[in-house]
């Protein structure tokens, strides 16, 4: 058979850090030490509450298909957290349960773009959503961010580089790989550019609850009229069990419906048990030490990469990374990776994940690895680099 596979895959991008940490992983098989600074979930183990709840859902034989938006009580659970967190009222019919946030991106790729139309993107930004929308036959419309923006797609230049064939704005607040977060304002400034050209406003605030000394807002104390992403992965420590959520406007939930019910009939129906114990205040005492972790760690990373010659403007607000410009080292980043992993031990991820923009001067620091690892991890670029 030399049928070639469909014309749609030469557009789709490998997500680099998964390849620096399978390349990571071939070394450890080979018996070498490496330093974990790639990873993007934390090191931490689901915290037990959570994993007895979908135990106990097993043991009950509850391995059935869930509605495809989500079994009600969890839908309603994430209701009362946005009550909790952010004081609005979030309807849970406007909540669909979804296989991370990367299910809640495709779903929206495939309900918001048309063949030929696109969202305009912070680059840096996550990877996958360029990914998604050529899925779609869409595009990513990427507009280059730095520190003068702290890497955030602002409401000037979401204006600035609106195209005709623009469906809407992405953006992420905490943003990966930055860390930057969006201000109150600056979404109210989004919402306003999207409102004035009948575009939509989509925000993953997948990192919302790994903030530092800063409580992100959420777009819904705004506008019930923009789409959230998020995901039980990052604060509720729960990545291998797939399992994130959306709040869409009520007018779009038939539809989500629609292309959740064909795409995944159900989620998780074990993991959306063992959500519902993530909310109670015991587990979120477990969740909230282990963010102050992640701040401890911020707060020892930032200053010895800066000292060894990393770039780094700003001190992130939140998610689990440092985004530092290279170029004293490098103008080649990709290369510059594969030798830190090949030659010291130390896995991090190429700018070129990321994007386009400086790309190349660009590498991503992930605080995920335990205090002493990193202590390791800077011994040993402070060896080569210092
Ligand atoms: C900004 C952002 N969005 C979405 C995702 C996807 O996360 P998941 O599908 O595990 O919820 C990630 C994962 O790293 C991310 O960084």
């Amino acid at each position: 058979m030399n049928r070639p596979f469909a014309r749609r895959l030469a557009q789709i991008e490998p997500f680099r850090v998964v390849e620096v940490l399978t390349r990571a992983r071939q070394l450890e098989a080979q018996g070498r030490d490496i330093v974990h600074l790639e990873a993007g979930e934390p090191d931490f183990p689901t915290a037990l509450p959570i994993i007895e709840a979908g135990r106990a859902a097993l043991a009950r034989g509850e391995t059935y298909y869930t509605q495809a938006a989500g079994i009600p009580e969890l839908r309603e659970a994430l209701s009362r957290f946005y009550y909790d967190e952010h004081g609005v009222d979030v309807a849970p019919s406007r909540i669909m349960i979804t296989p991370g946030a990367s299910g809640a991106l495709f779903l929206l790729s495939l309900l918001l773009v048309n063949p030929g139309e696109g969202l305009l993107l912070a680059d840096p930004g996550y990877p996958c959503n360029r990914n998604f929308l050529r899925m779609v036959e869409g595009d990513g419309q990427l507009v280059p961010v730095g520190p003068e923006q702290r890497y955030q797609l602002t409401g000037a230049l979401a204006a600035q580089h609106w195209r005709d064939n623009t469906a809407g704005v992405l953006v992420a607040s905490p943003a990966n790989p930055t860390g930057e977060m969006l201000t109150k304002q600056e979404l109210q400034d989004l919402l306003h550019v999207c409102r004035q050209r009948n575009g939509y406003l989509i925000v993953d605030e997948i990192y919302h609850g790994l903030t530092y000394g800063v409580k992100a807002p959420s777009v819904l104390e705004l506008s019930d009229q923009a789409f959230v992403i998020n995901s039980f992965s990052k604060y509720f420590g729960m990545t291998g069990w797939r399992l994130g959520w959306l709040v869409a406007p009520e007018a779009a939930v038939p539809e989500l419906e629609r292309l959740a019910q064909n795409l995944f009939i159900s989620m998780s129906t074990m993991a959306q048990k063992a959500a519902l114990a993530a909310f109670a205040p015991s587990t979120r005492a477990i969740l909230d030490a282990r963010r102050d972790e992640f701040a401890r760690r911020r707060d020892f990373l930032l200053p010895q990469l800066r000292a060894l010659g990393f770039g780094i403007p700003h001190t992130p607000a939140g998610a689990l990374y440092l985004y530092a410009d290279a170029s004293r080292f490098t103008q080649d980043s990709q290369r510059f990776c594969l030798d830190m992993l090949e030659q010291h031990g130390v896995a991090i991820t190429p700018g070129l994940d990321f994007g386009r923009y400086r790309a190349h001067e660009h590498v991503r620091f992930s605080f995920t690895t335990g205090m002493e690892r990193l202590e390791e991890g800077v011994r040993r670029l402070q060896r080569v680099l210092g």
